[in-house]
């Protein structure tokens, strides 16, 4: 393992200034420049009038915050340079938490492993969490041993007072910052514990691309879904445990659909094999629903977004675990092919150049996706665990058409009629209810062995399923192109979706320690307004 580590570390060897004593040399002297810069950004923008400014809202410190990180950001790309990080494999003290508990989540069991998490690459491994509040609620602690204090539970629930457990993705781009509550990204979780919108959150530490390539990541996130799973499931009914919904019952449905399947396997159209698994499979799950005792939202920004989709479309692909109860989507980065020169959109540039922190200088982006990567091939970029909302995975599921006409549109400049034509135009080859007969054109279908990465099962669409989703996003930051799309096509295929726009608002402003606060305060409003109905 320790070889895998010093691999995945490899890729600042092409880096320029990735080591000493060139690093500190180009470290300090950049730091040196920047606060020179904030001097002159400082004196420019008191003086000039305030149209002059990035956005006229901005305040000095939202300029100065914007200008100083795009500028520092160079480090990373050039020397190697990672922000709020920590060793996964550390063990963190209680005692040195203040607002959290540490503990270890045992790797995702054996029998649990299947789909994406399956990979020669990365191996399963414990998790650190790092879990809001500091003390574990009584409940929780004592339901596995006390038969008396889950009946007590049980009654909570149908008195409608079910615990909210949010699991906490962490941005960063996959290599910065940390679940450590001492990380920026963690102020996120700490408002939302504060604002009492959830009974707990648990902020996964999962590895980043410096410690472990993809799958490691859903691997990690997995293995936390399913212990939560686990410790909130009623225990008194047969089927309780997860993993003994396993792929066998469907020998004990005894569905027509399904009979017919077995004796004329041959013939059945896939279509119609599709949707007789997927009616197994969507049933298997609701089963699995029916019997948690809390709601599980899936929370993460910038990186951690993406991280959630995976998650999430892991567990539907699977079907073996119940389906979060809504995702919460913070400027969720879902579409890092476009870092690529191989991906047609990585030719158009990413909008709001001057108004986002975020760089977009291609080969540093381009080495950090690929070390993410590890060795699997490059296509794998387009996967719809990597890059949901790629114009390739859209154009694969959606057709052309939608891949094309979301490119430039902002949803909340849409009229209703706008939106409506969104949703019901001419479906692409393979959705499931409207779309011809997979078969007929296999060549087109997203599940054809031609295009073996870009697929769902059970002939689904792209989202199709998802839970209920609430996506955060500033209308000045550089992923506002993607983020729209992917709000599109959640849409399309029938995801409830509420979106919140932050008006001037840059790249994963939640997590900005100098962002206006009566702007965070609005878009913390929406979210738990949101939270309220799931
Ligand atoms: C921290 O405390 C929690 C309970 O409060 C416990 O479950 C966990 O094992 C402790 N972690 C460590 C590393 O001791
Ligand atoms: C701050 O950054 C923006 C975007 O790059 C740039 O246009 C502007 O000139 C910068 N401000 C100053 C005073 O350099």
């Amino acid at each position: 393992m320790t070889t895998r580590v010093a691999e995945q570390e490899n890729y600042k060897e092409c880096m320029p200034f990735a080591r000493q004593p060139l690093k500190s040399i180009y470290i300090a002297q950049r730091m040196f420049t920047t606060l020179v810069m904030v001097l002159w950004w400082t004196i420019y923008y008191t003086v000039t009038p305030r149209k002059h400014r990035p956005r006229p809202s901005w305040s000095l410190k939202q300029i100065i915050c914007v200008n100083f990180t795009r500028r520092i950001y160079k480090v990373t790309e050039l020397a190697g340079v990672t922000w709020g990080t920590r060793n996964p494999e550390e063990t963190c003290d209680n005692r040195s938490l203040k607002e959290t508990r540490f503990e270890w989540i045992e790797p995702l069991p054996e029998e649990m492993r299947s789909g994406v998490i399956v990979d020669s690459q990365a191996e399963c491994k414990r998790v650190g969490v790092f879990t809001w509040p500091r003390d574990a609620p009584e409940a929780t602690s004592s339901e596995k041993h006390d038969p008396k204090a889950s009946e007590v539970d049980l009654s909570d629930v149908e008195a409608g007072d079910v615990p909210v457990i949010g699991i906490f993705m962490h941005g960063g781009g996959y290599c910065h910052m940390s679940a450590h509550e001492n990380a920026p990204t963690s102020k996120i979780p700490r408002r939302l514990m504060k604002d009492k919108a959830f009974t707990q959150i648990y902020a996964v530490d999962y590895r980043l691309l410096q410690h472990a390539p993809f799958p490691a990541q859903v691997q990690d996130a997995a293995a936390v879904y399913y212990h939560i799973v686990q410790q909130h499931q009623r225990q008194n009914t047969p089927s309780a445990g997860s993993s003994e919904l396993s792929s066998d019952s469907r020998n004990t449905n005894d569905g027509n659909v399904l009979r017919k399947d077995y004796l004329t396997a041959d013939h059945v159209p896939q279509h119609v094999k599709d949707r007789a698994e997927n009616e197994e499979a969507r049933g298997r799950m609701a089963q699995a629903a029916r019997n948690m005792r809390c709601k599980i939202v899936l929370i993460g920004d910038s990186a951690g977004g993406n991280l959630v989709l995976a998650l999430a479309r892991w567990i539907r692909d699977e079907a073996r675990l119940p389906l979060p109860d809504g995702l919460l989507l913070l400027s969720p980065s879902c579409d890092p092919s476009h870092a690529f020169p191989e991906s047609p959109s990585s030719y158009v540039p990413r909008p709001h150049a001057d108004t986002d922190y975020l760089v977009d200088t291609p080969e540093p982006r381009a080495l950090l996706q690929r070390t993410f990567l590890g060795n699997h091939p490059l296509e794998m970029m387009h996967s719809p665990y990597v890059s949901p909302a790629s114009q390739k995975v859209l154009r694969a599921f959606y057709g052309d058409a939608f891949a094309e006409s979301v490119q430039d549109l902002t949803i909340a400049r849409l009229n209703s009629v706008a939106r409506a034509h969104l949703r019901t135009m001419e479906s692409a080859p393979n959705t499931p209810e409207e779309g011809p007969p997979a078969g007929l054109e296999l060549g087109r279908s997203p599940t054809s062995l031609e295009r073996p990465i870009i697929a769902s099962p059970r002939g689904l669409s792209l989202f199709s399923e998802f839970p209920r989703a609430c996506v955060v996003l500033g209308d000045a930051e550089r992923l506002e192109r993607e983020v729209t799309k992917l709000v599109g096509a959640m849409e399309r295929d029938g995801v409830e979706v509420k979106t919140v726009w932050v008006k001037d608002g840059a790249h994963d402003v939640l997590m900005m320690g100098w962002w206006d606060e009566d702007v965070r305060t609005k878009v913390y409003n929406d979210i738990e307004a949101w939270l309220k109905e799931v």
